[in-house]
């Protein structure tokens, strides 16, 4: 098959697209590279072996996207590309909207006048919003409480009418918990742009030397030991999530379903986890709680494995080690070696 990875370029869709390519299938990238690097993508060629065409534009030009079609025999796109912080997404709405949700719409458009219909789409445990119970299953009420979130809901809905209104069209929802951790061979990970949002990126670049200390939001969350629970989730289960969805869309119907481990570790226990792989001390400071965070969001993970016979192989210690191993050869992201290679 021929895949089309918008995002390919990004954190998940370089291990998006190593998974596509190790399962024997041809990967055309669609990327403009806001927030991540073109290294990323020869690394994916350079540890598989492998190559991946590459288009540089953005989802919301239509011409563009009717002429990839046009070029490529694509059979299916998986659907990455978008913007992901919450905190931009309360200081500038439109910017998201616009790109995730207009964007995705460009997208649909041109894949239905190029008769492509199936399409995998990264959603997030954040279209659930404040957990009524937990572990949050795909029934769980929907109401995410910020706008990247609403963004998200909205493309899941817009993809639900569109397979509604015409069987034709399979989709398949993937709702991400926490991503962290890089490919083993450490040549690919994740790599924000400024200070990172997230715990283990964070952790990692603390770690590596890059910051002083770890300010962990909130000691006294109704948890073990008062700081946030997450359920984190190896990167590469999330990326072998993605094939198992495109194989399932082949002969079966629409669905959503999370990708999580179905367990939950608190900012200590990552902390904890990291040092141990690591063999760094990782100082911290403890703060007030983050405006927005929930205490504790897990998955029920059994959905995807009923479905889609997934499930996540990999724990927090293997999250860990790996994320460490492309910390450490990278300090400094993709950046760091752009002049040598
Ligand atoms: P990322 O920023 O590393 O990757 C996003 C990619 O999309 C980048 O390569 C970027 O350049 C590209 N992109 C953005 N806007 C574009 C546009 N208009 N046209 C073309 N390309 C564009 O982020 P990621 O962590 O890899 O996330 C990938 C997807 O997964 C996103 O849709 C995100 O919302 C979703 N997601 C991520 C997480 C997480 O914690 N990382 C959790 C849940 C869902
Ligand atoms: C995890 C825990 C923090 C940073 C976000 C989005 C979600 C999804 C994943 C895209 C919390 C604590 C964090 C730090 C800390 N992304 N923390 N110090 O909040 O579950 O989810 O990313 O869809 O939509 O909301 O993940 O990694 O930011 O935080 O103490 O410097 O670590 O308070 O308890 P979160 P996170």
């Amino acid at each position: 098959m021929m895949i089309l990875v918008t995002g390919g370029a990004g954190y998940i869709g370089s291990h998006v697209c190593l998974e596509l390519l190790n399962a024997g299938n041809e990967v055309v990238v669609l990327d403009n590279f806001c927030t991540s690097s073109k290294l990323s993508i020869l690394r994916v060629q350079e540890i598989s072996g492998k190559p991946v065409l590459v288009e540089e534009g953005d989802i919301r030009d239509r011409a563009m996207l009717e002429r990839l079609f046009q070029l490529h025999n694509v059979t299916a796109v998986i659907h990455l590309a978008g913007l992901k912080s919450i905190k931009e997404s309360h200081a500038n709405p439109l910017s998201y909207y616009d790109c995730n949700v207009n964007g995705t719409m460009q997208l649909l458009i041109a894949m239905g006048n190029a008769g492509v219909k199936k399409i995998v789409f990264s959603s997030s445990a954040t279209v659930y919003g404040s957990p009524r119970s937990l572990p949050l299953s795909e029934t769980h009420a929907l109401a995410p409480i910020n706008p990247y979130g609403r963004t998200k809901l909205f493309v899941e809905q817009i993809l639900a009418d569109l397979s509604l209104a015409n069987p034709d069209w399979r989709v398949g929802i993937l709702r991400y918990f926490n991503p962290v951790g890089a490919h083993e061979s450490g040549l690919i990970g994740e790599d924000p742009i400024g200070s990172p949002n997230n715990l283990m990126p964070y952790v990692a670049q603390v770690a590596v030397g890059r910051r002083d200390h770890l300010n962990i939001w909130g000691n006294n969350h109704p948890t073990s030991d008062g700081t946030g629970v997450r359920d984190y989730v190896h990167v590469v289960d999330i990326a072998a999530g993605h094939v198992s969805a495109i194989n399932y869309l082949d002969h079966g119907q629409s669905f959503e379903v999370n990708l999580g481990t179905g367990n939950g570790f608190s900012v200590l226990d990552v902390v904890r986890a990291f040092e141990s792989a690591s063999g760094k001390k990782i100082p911290y400071i403890f703060g007030p709680r983050r405006e927005g965070d929930v205490s504790s969001c897990y998955a029920d993970a059994s959905a995807a494995k009923k479905l889609l016979g997934w499930k996540a192989h990999r724990d927090l210690s293997a999250m860990c080690l790996d994320h460490w191993r492309w910390q450490k050869a990278n300090p400094d992201g993709y950046s760091g070696r752009a002049i040598s290679e």
